[in-house]
């Protein structure tokens, strides 16, 4: 009999994942280019349109830009300061034992308009002293080239990734940062939740489509972009970084059909190929038969150049990383309750909970994710997010117990324990906002995930302090004894 693994693999790379735009704040110093993340406005939650508040239209950018917009605040501008605050910061990373810390460069510290002939030598210096600091505690850098934010520049002159041009800047500023770098990071992604482009092509690539002819052809398009420039970032990585691992990032949101119909049966396939086709492409290296029909069916063709397959195909992933919050459901009548979540939505499980936020909490969803994964691609996992956004209290102590979000993480965790158990090789696993951070889809401040509470709140008041959660030394726990000790 075949003895069954038990337990995390040595080496296991635990940790934690945050965004520049999410918490460096400093949105405008030391060269820094505006982003399109510095556009986001906060908009109370009576006023959000499908729950988020996320999406800027090219007049709002003009009248923000012309000053006309004044009263209000832009939370991504700020953050929580982790450009003047990183070594406290991290120090507390290191507290907690953590091997890995994903974070993201600002494309707009290093080329401050997207296509600058020359990088800006003090953004580059700010991330050499990051990974420094990292590296100086053992933490190895887990950086993602670009999550959630386009030089402004690049959206206002070419659209974004609607532009082909941007593969070039895009693999310019990749080429940069892997050379300056080669010696302290070996692991990256590409595009945060790539797949977020046909969603929400502003979050995704600086996209405005309120123009557009056809909107999910255009989105479409600058995904096919994205691909291009990913595969291309990927060979020069290779090129240039001895020992490097680069990833893919999906928003893995398995669906559920919501009853054994096999009309809702067929629709969960179809939304589940939807989210999958982007993995599909950086890891098997081609567009899948299946979004032929997609494609018919939305009047969408794709513009590609002579090369672009071939340049697909030679240059897939080593591995494959995702965040994974929640699951979702399908019906094909859906009638009564929904369920929310950070960018789709889809009708209410009855055997899920729900977060303070909507999101179904589903740990089993996660062993299915991973088994589901790993049989399509046999390729390594990495869990690059996955955690609580909860409100937090204060006690008058200065405590915050969150047994909420230990419950959370530790069913989750079972969960890994049961697909490694399964056979599936996972890499390693960093938790979403280790310490309180913006919140991506709502701006907000009160939606916290850390293991670290930030003394601020949605209208930006407060002293920045941080307090270690009840959370702080379960974490340290559970990663000192590598998986072990989840009580
Ligand atoms: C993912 C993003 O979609 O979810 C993160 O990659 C984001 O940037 C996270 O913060 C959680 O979503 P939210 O909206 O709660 O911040």
């Amino acid at each position: 009999m075949t003895k069954m693994k038990n337990g995390f693999p040595e080496g296991f790379l635990w940790g934690g994942a945050t965004a520049a735009n999410q918490v460096e704040g400093a949105y405008d110093l030391d060269g820094k280019g505006l982003t399109t993340a510095d556009m986001v406005r906060f908009i109370p939650k009576e006023k959000r349109k499908n729950g988020h508040a996320l999406d800027v239209t090219k007049a709002e950018i003009d009248a923000i830009l012309a000053g006309q917009e004044t009263d209000i605040r832009f939370p991504k501008r700020e953050g929580i300061d982790f450009y003047h605050h990183y070594k406290e910061d991290i120090a507390l990373f290191a507290e907690m034992g953590f091997k890995t810390f994903r974070l993201s460069i600002a494309w707009s510290r290093i080329f401050p308009n997207g296509d600058d002939k020359e990088p800006n030598e003090a953004g580059l210096a700010f991330y050499d002293a990051v990974f420094d600091e990292l590296l100086k505690y053992g933490i190895e850098p887990l950086v993602t080239l670009s999550h959630y934010e386009t030089p402004l520049n690049l959206t206002l002159k070419y659209n974004g990734w609607a532009d082909r041009r941007v593969i070039g800047f895009f693999t310019k500023y990749a080429e940069t940062v892997f050379k300056r770098y080669q010696d302290k990071v070996k692991y990256w992604l590409t595009f945060n939740e790539i797949n977020i482009i046909a969603i929400s092509p502003y979050t995704g690539g600086g996209v405005l489509t309120e123009d557009a002819k056809n909107k999910l052809e255009l989105s479409f398009q600058a995904g096919h972009h994205q691909f291009v420039a990913s595969a291309l970032a990927t060979k020069l990585a290779h090129e240039i970084i001895p020992d490097v691992k680069v990833g893919c990032m999906l928003a893995r949101m398995a669906t559920y059909p919501a009853t054994n119909n096999p009309d809702d049966i067929l629709l969960a396939q179809s939304i589940n190929q939807q989210n999958l086709f982007f993995t599909d492409v950086q890891a098997r290296g081609e567009y899948p038969s299946y979004m032929e029909r997609f494609f018919s069916d939305h009047d969408i063709t794709i513009q590609k150049e002579v090369g672009d397959d071939e340049i697909l195909k030679e240059h897939t992933v080593d591995f494959i990383s995702f965040s994974y919050y929640m699951s979702l459901s399908a019906s094909a009548n859906p009638a009564g309750q929904t369920a929310g979540g950070n960018f789709m939505g889809g009708v209410k499980n009855e055997y899920l909970e729900t977060s303070d936020w909507g999101w179904q909490i589903d740990p089993k969803g996660l062993r299915y994710t991973l088994n589901d994964f790993y049989t399509r691609y046999e390729l390594p996992l990495f869990i690059v997010e996955n955690g609580l956004g909860a409100y937090d209290t204060v006690t008058a102590d200065g405590k915050i117990h969150d047994d909420y979000r230990i419950d959370y993480l530790r069913k989750h965790i079972e969960q890994m324990r049961e697909a490694i158990a399964d056979g599936v090789d996972l890499m390693g696993y960093t938790s979403w906002g280790p310490i309180d951070l913006i919140s991506a889809s709502t701006s907000e401040m009160s939606k916290r995930y850390g293991f670290i509470y930030v003394d601020k709140e949605d209208d930006g008041s407060g002293t920045l302090k941080r307090s270690k959660k009840d959370s702080f030394d379960w974490y340290k726990k559970v990663i000192a004894s590598n998986g072990a000790d989840l009580d």
